[in-house]
């Protein structure tokens, strides 16, 4: 059986591919496979700043929109990635960034929101609101948003969002929270603060972005963690690198990184969508961001299933 029909029959919990739309409608491997497996998509670049306004007030969601109609053709939910972001910015915002007021820079990331989520206002089941917000040592990163507003435009984002498309759930998403330590307390107090204060926040995304020579986190502990919060949780990118090639006992690692990660959203009640980076390693971000590394996917390069694929079924 296919993941998630696994999932729909053992969890509910959704089973979700980030898709990469040049190959969406050119390659029928891709097609029947994203259709055939997963119940949840995210798009990995093309509902990004960059894509959707590549010139001021120019906007275009051609591929994003190719994307929606693809997941509804196929019943599957949809991951929006991602509204306020530090990368992959449109050169037009990085080239006016430094000369902004707090006003403009509002009115800029407000007006951001609302023209993206009332364009696919009710097709979105779960946005990434603010992503990757925080620095290694539990710090605010610092970006374009908090120079020029504060610490204050993440509930601005949140508070903003829900005006924009009240019915979607809106989340916090950032890597490196699933390990114990300052990134993951600064994303905790965070999120405590947003929810103390009534700030509409319903979720906490956890990219785990695993790689073999870190270990594999303790999520159950640390989704339990964040839920007692009153949050949802979700695992939004997943995949699991190493040193190529792949030796036996890296492949063996990867395939308990698969498992194990999927098993803690099983466990969670919180947790409602488990969402691996891409499935085909000739797809994967990962060569080109970490040299050296690779065979991150649950598919190899020919989009044949690799034992990682196997893992994660074993464990529905
Ligand atoms: C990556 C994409 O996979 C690449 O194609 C792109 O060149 C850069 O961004 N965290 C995120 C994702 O939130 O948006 C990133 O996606 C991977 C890390």
């Amino acid at each position: 059986s296919s993941l998630r029909a696994l999932a729909a029959s053992s969890s509910g919990v959704r089973i979700g591919t980030a898709i990469n739309t040049d190959e969406l409608g050119s390659n029928a491997a891709y097609d029947r496979i994203a259709a055939q497996q997963f119940s949840s998509v995210t798009p990995e670049n093309v509902m990004k700043w960059d894509a959707i306004e590549p010139k001021r007030g120019q906007f275009d969601f051609t591929a994003a929109d190719e994307l929606v109609r693809f997941a509804k053709q196929h019943h599957q939910l949809v991951r929006g990635h991602t509204l306020v972001w530090y990368n992959q910015l449109p050169q037009w915002l990085n080239d006016i960034g430094p000369s902004l007021t707090k006003k403009q820079t509002e009115s800029i990331l407000k007006q951001h929101i609302f023209t993206e989520m009332r364009h696919f206002k009710g097709k979105i089941w779960q946005w990434d609101v603010v992503n990757e917000a925080f620095n290694e040592d539990g710090t605010l990163r610092d970006n374009l948003w908090l120079q020029k507003i504060g610490p204050s435009y993440i509930a601005k984002a949140f508070t903003w969002a829900h005006q924009a498309d009240p019915k979607a759930l809106l989340f916090y998403n950032d890597y490196n929270i699933e390990y114990d330590g300052p990134k993951q307390q600064g994303a905790y107090d965070l999120v405590e603060g947003l929810v103390r204060k009534g700030v509409p926040i319903d979720g906490v995304g956890f990219q785990t972005h695993l790689d073999t020579q870190y270990g594999i986190p303790d999520l159950e502990t640390t989704m339990r963690r964040f839920a007692k919060l009153g949050l949802k949780t979700a695992e939004t990118e997943v995949d699991v690198r190493t040193t190529l090639p792949v030796t036996a006992v890296e492949q063996s690692a990867q395939n308990a990184g698969y498992a194990q990660t999927l098993q803690a959203c099983l466990l969670v009640k919180a947790c409602i969508s488990y969402t691996v980076w891409g499935f085909g390693d000739e797809y994967s971000w990962i060569p080109g961001v970490f040299p050296g590394e690779g065979a991150a996917d649950i598919y190899d390069e020919n989009l044949v299933a690799k034992p990682e694929y196997t893992a994660l079924q074993s464990v529905l």
